[in-house]
């Protein structure tokens, strides 16, 4: 305020990079892709998780993994709270759903759990097309199966759930990264082929950006040479060696076992050896599906096994399986594939007030129709008919009801159709039964 008792005008406060506005019409897209998941989900038996968007920091050191993107490029929302607690905004849902299973003692009670979560997930990465600080995840988890056929569930899911927000040409890619003993081996081999690729770029006078960048790989997780967006050392990859062949029989089976179902419930896969994934608590099958239209993010969800996250915070041994989806980038694919949203329904009725006087009897005549299950619109305040007509065209009503004093008087109110432009006059005791019967 200034002295003179107005209010100066004050500069704009805009939101954080990184971090979008959902307005009403893109919001109706995530109510959409949200219901359809929720739909899905019930039928196949998985039950809603809620946890806390902040959580202690140690649970996401000790999950994602000293080598996972997240860990490495630092991308955690992490700060002190007046408590002197470190606590992080939660960068995935899968750390923060088994916390709460340990710490409810839930793992115990059943042979196994089946769960989803829709909620904000938060990394400090560089914003681009398909990336930000804040975007939203539907994940799903399912506890306590070893068998392939968890894996199948939750991959065909995935399937089911992209052709019912509309699209048509899905295929996962998937890829066996073995258990973890399988992993150490070849963790060894790749890491020498990695040095002896370097090695020779750099003798051949053919030393780049790419070699630093492999060689800090090398060190920390080396299957993410795999994931480069490199152009230049792409032909370089063929040469290195596949987790596939140092896999285990058993992990190599749980695998077949795994294409076998999906094969079997009709869901398009094409086995993929150099997909890996950017954290590092996978076990055995990793999974993907990519769209277009999305520009380098174009992975629109992702997830795997995880067989050993329970006991690693804690828990009883519980194998263990998921993905998450990023909803942003899924609606972006829909807009690019030009996939529409249903209509929603316009209002059936649009109730105008004329005049102070009649706004009372406009307000009640909006609440009988709205309780007897009726969608109407009405302004709030007085119009004059020809402001109040535009007002219900716009509203896409098929019906306005107009009361002014006038109308008041007579105890009567105008019906007029919106479509044919007829109007006629009604008691009002007959105005008010066709409101309710609508
Ligand atoms: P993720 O691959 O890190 O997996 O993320 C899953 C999806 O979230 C991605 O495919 C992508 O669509 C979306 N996403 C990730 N980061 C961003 C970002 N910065 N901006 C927009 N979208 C993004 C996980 O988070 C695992 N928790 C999935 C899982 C569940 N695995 C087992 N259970």
């Amino acid at each position: 305020m200034t002295t003179e008792g107005t209010i100066e005008k004050k500069s704009q406060i805009s939101a954080i990079r990184g971090m979008e506005d959902i307005l009403p019409a893109l919001a109706r897209h995530y109510q959409f892709v949200e219901g359809q998941a929720r739909e899905l989900f019930d039928r196949y038996g998985y039950g809603e998780i809620r946890t806390p968007v902040l959580e202690p920091t140690e649970l996401f050191a000790r999950t994602v993994g000293d080598s996972s993107d997240i860990v490495v490029s630092k991308q955690m929302y992490t700060f002190t709270d007046p408590g002197e607690r470190s606590n992080t905004m939660r960068p995935e849902g899968t750390a923060g759903v088994v916390r709460a299973l340990i710490e409810s003692g839930l793992l115990k009670e059943t042979s196994q759990q089946k769960l989803f979560y829709v909620g904000p997930m938060f990394r400090y990465e560089k914003p681009q097309k398909g990336r930000q600080r804040q975007f939203t995840q539907i994940g799903m988890e399912l506890f306590g199966v070893a068998h392939a056929a968890a894996d199948a569930e939750v991959i065909t899911m995935c399937y089911h759930l992209l052709r019912r927000v509309g699209f048509n040409d899905i295929v996962v890619k998937l890829n066996n990264l073995g258990d973890p003993g399988d992993r150490k081996g070849f963790n060894d081999r790749l890491r020498e082929a990695i040095l002896e690729v370097v090695a020779s770029a750099r003798e051949s006078g053919k030393y780049a950006e790419w070699c630093e960048q492999w060689q800090d790989l090398a060190a920390i997780n080396p299957m993410r040479v795999f994931d480069t967006k490199v152009e230049e050392c792409r032909p370089y990859l063929s040469s290195l060696p596949r987790v596939v062949d140092y896999v285990g029989e058993e992990a190599r089976n749980h695998f077949d076992v795994v294409t076998a179902l999906l094969a079997q419930a009709g869901v398009p896969f094409e086995v993929d050896r150099e997909l890996v994934r950017g954290l590092d608590y996978y076990t055995r099958t990793v999974f993907e599906i990519v769209q277009t239209g999305l520009g380098a993010q174009n992975a629109i969800l992702g997830g795997g096994r995880y067989d050993n996250l329970v006991e690693e915070l804690g828990g009883p041994p519980t194998p263990a399986v998921g993905m998450a989806i990023g909803v942003e980038r899924l609606i972006m694919a829909m807009q690019a594939q030009g996939i529409k949203l249903p209509p929603s329904p316009p209002p059936a009725f649009y109730v105008l007030a004329l005049d102070d006087e009649s706004l009372p009897t406009a307000y009640r005549l909006a609440e009988l129709a709205r309780s007897s299950g009726q969608r109407v619109a009405f302004d709030c305040q007085p119009k004059s008919a020809k402001a109040g007509l535009r007002s219900a065209n716009r509203s896409k009503a098929q019906i306005a009801v107009i009361v002014g004093a006038d109308e008041l008087s007579r105890g009567v109110a105008q019906w007029k159709n919106l479509e044919s432009g007829e109007q006629i006059e009604l008691l009002m005791a007959e105005i008010e039964r066709n409101l309710k019967e609508g």
